[in-house]
């Protein structure tokens, strides 16, 4: 299950890990001048049996099919555990499709990872959440589209929500902490009450409310999917009454929406400093999003070792510090909080990674995220059968919308994508 919301590190509880002293870590090939990853993502496949029309990973994925074989995998991990990595997520698409992850945690365990599952529970069975256990599974992360059955499976693409509950209720049953996840946009918003109560409900120990940030798919879709000011703090008022309720019994990381904000987010907590994601194909990336800036080519794990792509690769380099600060970052005395916000969200929003993110108010091209605040309020306000169609991430839409097709979100792109999406319906 892809991060759809999250722009940092996965919210998840501390691990009972620090980073192992270097004497009981596998030598590592060289001395690392930085800071160690600390959270590897591991992305296992783009192969995914929900069309989550917010999904984070990108709009080509059909054209990267390729998969790093089971015995790359674990030298990933090897190499990744002696430079320092302590936590580990499974993630995809949809983690589950691995035929070879009981194997795969069962060599993270092995190194000493705390791991986590992130997982839609989509091809999960009970079985399977015993197996991971014996293997040394940590942590299970249960995405929720929604706790209502008939708009989860809507935005699932599939029929899915009974079945997510079931496997939320085994992952407890086996004694895992788990977090409910939940993606928050337009169309649930205004159901967050009912969205905790029901975390409660499925015993939850984490809920992660997780507004969706503008990448990939949500990018394609950010008129539909983006909420209104007035829906926003109504649930962030509600969001912050139950964290009081329920301290010290489920914790709640409510995931701030930043278009409607005037600082930007510290996002990944800086670019290569602990957050280091590895796509299916072996491309090591610092952030989920970074596939799509140009001009930066990320190395593969089948190409060079870990260390170097971490310490020493361009791609790693150019966003670290701020060398590559222009004004008003260069000179803001918040830079070291923000770290200029999202180079990823800098790019899509302005064309350019190296400018300020726009979300800030003191950027020049602020104006760019009021437009598209206003964009999806002028869309709310149409009658509902006048509004565009939300188009599915799915293997049809993904090639329709990817380069050498129409640019990603014109008119063109979007009704080759509905022609996609229809079709991809009908085969159902
Ligand atoms: Fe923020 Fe890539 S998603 S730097």
């Amino acid at each position: 299950m892809a991060t759809a919301g999250s722009v940092s590190p996965p919210q998840l509880p501390e691990s009972p890990l620090s980073p192992a002293p270097q004497s009981q870590l596998p030598r590592s090939p060289r001395q690392s001048p930085q800071s160690p990853p600390l959270w590897l993502l591991a992305e296992l496949t783009y192969a995914c049996p929900l069309q989550c029309a917010y999904c984070s990973n990108p709009v080509d994925f059909a054209a990267h099919r390729a998969e790093l074989s089971t015995a790359e995998w674990r030298r990933v991990l090897t190499e990744a555990r002696a430079m320092g990595a302590v936590q580990l997520g499974f993630s995809g698409g949809e983690p589950v499709t691995r035929a070879d992850l009981g194997e795969l945690i069962a060599h993270a365990s092995g190194l000493g990872f705390y791991s986590n599952l992130i997982t839609s529970a989509m091809g999960l069975t009970e079985e399977k959440v015993i197996a991971f256990k014996e293997a040394g599974l940590n942590h299970i992360q249960v995405s929720f589209q929604s706790s209502r059955a008939d708009l989860s499976d809507r935005i699932a693409g599939a029929d899915s929500f009974r079945h997510k509950v079931a496997m939320a209720r085994a992952v407890k049953r086996h004694g895992y902490p788990m977090v409910l996840c939940c993606v928050m946009h337009r169309d649930n918003f205004d159901h967050i009450e009912e969205i905790i109560e029901f975390a409660i409900e499925m015993e939850a120990d984490y809920l992660e409310l997780a507004t969706v940030q503008y990448y990939g798919w949500a990018m394609v879709n950010r008129a539909r999917l983006l909420p209104s000011r007035a829906q926003l703090e109504r649930a962030e008022a509600i969001a912050h009454a139950y964290q009081e309720k329920m301290k010290g019994r489920m914790r709640i990381f409510y995931v701030v929406p930043d278009y409607h904000e005037t600082r930007p987010k510290a996002c990944m907590n800086g670019w290569g400093k602990i957050f280091l994601t590895i796509a299916p194909d072996g491309t090591a990336l610092p952030c989920h999003a970074a596939r799509e800036l140009p001009g930066l080519t990320f190395p593969r794990v089948t190409e060079h070792p870990l260390a170097w792509i971490w310490n020493d690769s361009p791609a790693f380099n150019a966003f670290r510090g701020e060398g590559w600060m222009r004004e008003p970052c260069a000179t803001c005395p918040e830079r070291q909080q923000d770290f200029g916000g999202c180079r990823c969200q800098a790019y899509l929003l302005t064309g350019d990674a190296s400018n300020a993110d726009p979300v800030c108010d003191r950027s020049p091209l602020h104006e760019v995220v009021r437009a598209a605040v206003a964009e999806a309020e002028a869309e709310a306000a149409l009658p509902e059968g006048a509004r565009r169609p939300l188009i599915p991430r799915n293997p049809r839409t993904s090639k329709a919308l990817a380069p050498g097709g129409p640019a990603p979100g014109t008119a063109a792109a979007l009704a080759a994508a509905a022609t996609g999406a229809a079709a991809a319906s009908a085969d159902r």
